[in-house]
């Protein structure tokens, strides 16, 4: 059954949170919670601190990128290159920072599932797996391969991370993107895992 995390002053912390990123984006936000709860209790992590690390993962998604700046330098994180070469990893790691020092989230495992939900990153714990596929595979999602990800998602946490990661860097290859040596550092580990089961090879 699910427990529901308990969030303090809920309401007004949504209705902070969804001034900032859109009620579409606070939606999806919940579906995630949801997701990320679900798969908690299925691989025996605690459903508590993936609800939390769901509900806040996009908490700072905003797009102006000088507001983006602004909120770095206000909750003392630094702008790394990799921000300048891709934008949209900010919020992640902002929004772990936000979370810690405004809505006093205070623990790592939950910090850190935020900080990587778009990057990912070598070694994973189950609860960053958890965060970055629920946030790939929530139930309206809609995408080229979304039901085979969904499949994997509640069969293996592995597998299913070895794919979005292949799909997403498939992805920005194709669109000549930019992509961050954390989410191929990531990838390799994966693909290490899945080709050896723990093999050397
Ligand atoms: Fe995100
Ligand atoms: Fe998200």
């Amino acid at each position: 059954m699910k427990r529901q995390a308990i969030i303090e002053n809920k309401e007004e912390i949504q209705k902070e949170i969804e001034e900032r990123i859109g009620e579409k984006r606070m939606k999806h936000s919940l579906r995630v919670a949801d997701m990320a709860q679900d798969l908690a209790i299925k691989y025996g992590e605690d459903p508590e601190k993936a609800y939390i690390a769901g509900y806040y993962h996009d908490c700072m998604k905003i797009r102006d990128k000088d507001q983006l700046k602004k909120a770095t330098k206000d909750y003392g994180l630094a702008w790394t290159e990799d921000f300048d070469r891709a934008p949209q990893l900010v919020h992640s790691f902002l929004g772990a920072k936000v979370a810690e020092k405004r809505y006093g989230i205070k623990d790592p495992e939950i910090l850190s599932a935020m900080a990587y939900h778009t990057t990912g990153k070598p070694s994973m714990t189950g609860l960053e797996k958890i965060i970055y596929l629920a946030d790939y595979g929530e139930p309206m999602r809609n995408f080229d391969g979304v039901d085979q990800a969904r499949d994997l998602i509640f069969k293996d946490l592995d597998s299913a991370m070895f794919y979005a990661l292949n799909q997403t860097i498939r992805f920005l290859l194709d669109k000549e993107s930019y992509i961050t040596p954390l989410s191929v550092q990531a990838r390799n580990d994966f693909l290490i895992k899945e080709k050896t089961h723990g093999q050397v090879f």
